[in-house]
C-alpha cells in the first residue's frame, strides 16, 4: 500500500493506476462501515485509493473538529489489511493552501436538515469532495448511506460539474443493536452508547407504521419524536420524513421517502435514516 501526502502525488498515482478507480474518501475514525466500502470498491475496481483528511471546512466554530478522533497509523493498519491500494493523507495546507478562495455550493438537496443544523457543512463538504474527485478521477466513488443527505449532494455536484464518476451508495452498516457505526461512536460513554440504539428504534417504527398503512407523514414524525423521548439521555434535533431523491418535505408518503433523524446523546450528535 503507497501512502501520500501532496496533491502532485496523489495525482501522479493515480493517472497511473490500473482502472477501474474507485476512491473512498474518509476523515478516518475508520471502522466496519468504512471497510464495507473499500470492500465494494475492491470488488469492482482494478484499484482501490482511499483518502484520510479531517476536512475543517465542513465543522462549524462550535463543533467537534478538534475532537473528531484521529487515529493515522490505526487506520493505515485497516486499509492496509483490506487490500487498498494507495491511500491519500494530506495535510490541511496541502488542500487548502493560503491563497485557497473557491467553494462549492450545492443547490437545494444541500439547504434542509444537516444543512439547516450545521450552516456552512454541506459547502465544506462539496469543496472537498470536488477537490478528491477532480485530482483523483476515479471511475467510481463510494459513500454510506448513513450519511444520505450527503450522498444526495455528492451525486448532485458530480452530476453538475461533469466530474464523470459513477457514485456508488453502500447500505449502513449496523451494530447487532442497531446502532449504525459512525467515527463519533467512540464518544459514547457506556450509558450514552446504551442509549443509542434508540435512533434505530424510531427509525423501524417509522417503517412499520408505514408497511402497516399509515402515510400521513406528521403523523409518523410524532411517533418517531416520542420514541426518541422515551429514552432520557437523548435529544431530538430533528425528524423527518422527506422524499428519497430531492429531501423535500413530505406531507404523505406516496413515494419513495426517507425517515430521517438527527438526535443528540450527550454532547454526541448522531444522525441516521431509514427507507420506506
Ligand atoms: O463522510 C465523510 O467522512 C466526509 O464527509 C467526507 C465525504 C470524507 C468528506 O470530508
Amino acid at each position: 500500500m503507497r501512502v501520500v501526502e501532496t496533491v502532485a502525488d496523489f495525482r501522479r498515482a493515480c493517472g497511473a493506476a490500473r482502472r477501474p478507480l474507485g476512491l473512498v474518501p474518509t476523515m478516518g475514525g475508520l471502522h466496519a462501515g468504512h471497510l464495507a466500502l473499500v470492500k465494494r470498491s475492491k470488488a469492482e475496481c482494478a484499484t482501490t485509493a482511499a483518502t484520510i483528511f479531517v476536512n475543517p471546512a465542513q465543522f462549524g466554530p462550535k463543533e467537534d473538529f478538534n475532537t473528531y478522533p484521529r487515529n493515522l497509523w490505526t487506520d493505515l493498519d485497516m486499509f492496509e489489511s483490506e487490500g487498498v491500494d494507495l491511500v491519500f493523507t494530506p495535510p490541511v495546507e496541502e488542500v487548502y493552501p493560503t491563497a485557497f478562495d473557491t467553494w462549492v455550493n450545492v443547490g437545494k438537496v444541500s439547504s434542509r436538515l444537516e444543512g439547516e443544523a450545521r450552516p456552512g457543512h454541506f459547502r465544506g463538504v462539496a469543496t472537498v469532495v470536488t477537490k478528491l474527485l477532480a485530482i483523483a478521477r476515479p471511475d467510481r466513488a463510494y459513500f454510506g448511506q448513513k450519511d444520505a443527505q450527503q450522498c444526495l449532494v455528492i451525486k448532485q455536484l458530480n452530476d453538475d460539474l461533469a466530474l464523470g464518476a459513477v457514485v456508488v451508495i453502500v447500505p449502513t452498516v449496523r451494530e447487532p443493536d442497531g446502532l449504525a457505526l459512525s467515527s463519533r461512536n467512540v464518544n459514547l460513554r457506556p450509558d450514552e452508547r446504551r442509549a443509542a440504539p434508540v435512533l434505530y428504534r424510531a427509525l423501524c417504527l417509522a417503517q412499520k407504521m408505514q408497511r402497516e398503512g399509515t402515510n400521513d407523514a406528521e403523523a409518523i414524525c410524532r411517533a418517531m419524536r416520542e420514541e426518541v423521548g422515551k429514552e432520557r439521555l437523548a435529544q431530538v434535533d430533528y425528524v423527518s420524513i422527506s422524499d428519497a431523491a430531492t429531501l423535500e418535505d413530505l406531507e404523505r408518503v406516496d413515494r419513495p421517502a426517507l425517515a430521517l433523524l438527527a438526535v443528540r446523546i450527550g454532547k454526541t450528535r448522531l444522525i441516521d435514516n431509514i427507507a420506506l
